[in-house]
């Protein structure tokens, strides 16, 4: 709980920046600058695109985190030249111009106008705490950048978050946890992790740039809360390297960072449609009572989800074969009546001796281990589990294959829950920071890698569907992740609740999403949490179905809320809804194609298109959908 609403921990210690620094290296596009024991890189990947590197205490640069897709980059003309102390590296549309004394590093546009310039200073460096040695501190001190905010700068992005659109003033904390429920503006970060800020400039017209923070451990961004003039983005250990996006455009920004992280893959067509959840429909009968409904009512809907309560006992990979006789026999009925369906899969594999899954993870060294090299255990649904080193590249493979158990069956599509990890002792915490990813020979600390877990378990999903069915688009939905989660899965946004304020924050969630790379991405219409009721059931879907992902789902012991559980009036609304959704699926489509090609979201802010009008970061409550469609939903009750 306490790392759901504590602040930060203050980083302790005193903050040293970086001194003077020596070029010690250069090629036709990048330096290698030495300041004391620390290496510093400043490399053009593109025209408009740098990545800088600072490697404290003679680490070696890497740059080979979860989050990035693209390595092989078309060599970059680029000039360099030295001038009294200064160096600049320049691509003609941008320059890097870095000085030496002290270190710092900032970023020109083809008008000479400074962006993304370090505080000149503080710049960047680590720190250091009173007697931190390296058992003490093994994972290295904490970092951080701090950047001048130019005037008229202002900040969005950063992934899923509460609250609005515009993020300046705020403090950004990027730590997956499972929240508590009923999450407000007053929460930080929630399941997924996405360390970029896109800024835009209205005083420059518009002007945008892109800043991703690549760093798998805890971070926290200041965009400028603490000094009107100045952004900081720091992390708990690891190296300091970002990437600068020089766009112009947001549109510019977001096609190079999606380059950078990878594009959404197309998926396939049955996923644009309506989609309904339930925690649980608990028997076969149960569905097929869901699916009649909807036919008979001529309600479209496109797929079906078996939440937890399909497995025997919660062992993932398992049938309750008491509640769901002969699964292929039931889901291919559906499928005669045009229902694919989505089976959820979480990653605590249960603790039990009978249980072939469970032994043979454990007989290949497949499971995150305690520091003292024992299985880590903790608790969720099943009791107490074991959890998959997702780092380890044999468990990946190991882990997508045994999704044939599902898909021999004729499941559809895949739902990774849980992933965050959440674990249930204590309640809704995730794993100590020491727990060991032994990593098949590449053993790394969880605190190192915590916000990946859910993206790798991710991509070990869509490579093992991948793998079963080539001739398949896998369909792969995630809670949690990292920057690049889009490349292995859509995200919906967990458990939001019923309330008038979770359809609101919808909007400004989804925008920022679309804005970090997350393109195809949806809340649980009607709420998850707690009971809806017809008027904001048929509200949401008037938004709902303008989301990339459209789905109603909500949780055990709520009342129900399929389309028809509010009398036929607010039926009637939402089949006019649904059947508008039909209607624009071409439409939708081809957004989907677009966002492959160039990482425009298919839901997007005002400001994406209009940048140059300051008046659009403040629309929290409509958005674009494409570029054809601007959607304004009523979001409080008659
Ligand atoms: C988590 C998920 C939710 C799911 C439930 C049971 O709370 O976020 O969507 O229904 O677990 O599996």
């Amino acid at each position: 709980m306490t790392e759901i609403f504590e602040t930060p921990p203050a980083t302790g210690g005193n903050y040293e920046p970086l001194g003077g620094a020596k070029l010690a290296d250069h090629d036709g596009q990048s330096l290698r600058l030495r300041a004391g024991r620390t290496t510093v890189e400043v490399a053009a990947l593109a025209p408009n695109l740098f990545r800088v590197g600072m490697f404290p205490n003679g680490r070696t640069p890497r740059y080979d985190t979860e989050a990035i897709a693209k390595t092989d980059w078309e060599p970059v003309q680029a000039e360099l030249q030295e001038d009294d102390g200064t160096l600049a590296l320049s691509t003609g549309p941008v320059t890097a111009r870095v000085s030496l004394n002290p270190l710092r590093v900032s970023f020109l546009d083809a008008q000479g106008r400074e962006f993304a310039a370090d505080d000149e200073e503080l710049g960047m460096g680590e720190v250091v705490r009173e007697g931190a040695d390296v058992f003490s501190q093994p994972l290295g001190s904490p970092v951080r950048l701090y950047k001048r905010r130019e005037g008229g700068e202002r900040y969005f992005g950063c992934g899923e978050r509460t609250s609005g659109l515009e993020k300046t003033g705020s403090s950004q904390v990027f730590w997956n946890v499972d929240p508590p429920a009923g999450h407000t503006a007053s929460f930080n970060n929630l399941y997924t992790s996405i360390p970029f800020t896109l800024s835009v400039n209205g005083v420059r017209g518009g002007a945008s740039h892109g800043l991703f923070f690549d760093n798998t451990h805890r971070v926290e961004f200041d965009l400028a809360k603490e000094h009107e003039d100045r952004a900081y983005y720091g992390a708990e250990g690891g190296d300091l390297v970002y990437y600068v996006f020089a766009g112009p455009s947001p549109r510019d920004v977001l096609m190079r960072y999606t380059e950078l992280t990878g594009r959404t893959p197309m998926p396939p067509l049955w996923a644009l449609g309506h989609q309904q959840c339930r925690w649980s429909y608990e028997t076969a009968r149960e569905v097929e009572e869901i699916a009649r409904s909807y036919r008979e009512r001529d309600l479209p809907c496109d797929t079906l989800y078996l939440d937890i309560d399909y497995m025997d006992g919660f062992r993932v990979f398992t049938w309750d074969e008491g509640r769901f006789p002969e699964p292929g026999k039931f889901i291919s009925g559906l499928k005669e009546r045009g229902f694919n369906v989505v089976t959820i899969v979480d990653p605590g594999v249960k603790v039990d001796e009978t249980y072939g899954v469970y032994t043979e993870g454990r007989e290949r060294g497949f499971y995150c281990q305690t520091a003292e090299g024992e299985e880590f255990h903790n608790v969720v649904w099943p009791g107490l589990c074991a959890f998959p080193d997702y780092t380890n590249p044999s468990t990946r493979e190991w882990w997508g294959e045994n999704h044939r158990a599902l898909l021999d069956k004729g499941v559809a599509g895949i739902w990774c829950d849980m992933n965050e990890p959440s674990l249930f002792v204590p309640q809704q915490s995730t794993m100590p920071g020491d727990v060991v990813h032994p990593g098949g020979g590449d053993p790394k600390r969880h605190a190192q890698i915590h916000n990946t877990y859910g993206s790798l378990m991710a991509r070990s999903v869509r490579e093992g569907l991948l793998k079963i069915s080539p001739e398949k688009r896998p369909f792969v939905i995630t809670r949690a992740g990292y920057a690049g989660l889009q490349r292995h899965a859509l995200q919906w946004t967990g458990d939001n609740s019923s309330w008038w304020e979770h359809l609101w924050m919808s909007m400004p969630q989804l925008q920022n999403l679309g804005l970090s790379g997350v393109a195809w991405a949806g809340v649980d219409i009607g709420g998850f949490f707690g009971d809806s009721e017809g008027e904001l059931l048929a509200r949401w879907y008037e938004f709902g179905i303008f989301q990339p992902f459209c789905r109603n789902h909500s949780a055990k012991g709520t009342r129900s809320q399929e389309p028809w559980a509010f009398g036929e009036g607010h039926e009637g609304s939402i089949r006019k809804m649904l059947k508008l959704r039909q209607r624009l699926l071409p439409y939708l489509y081809a957004l989907f194609e677009e966002c492959h090609r160039t990482g425009a979201p298919m839901l997007r802010p005002l400001l994406f298109e209009h940048p140059e009008d300051e008046t659009t970061y403040a629309t929290d409550d409509e958005f674009l959908f494409g570029d054809a469609l601007l959607v304004a939903p009523v979001t409080r009750p008659a």
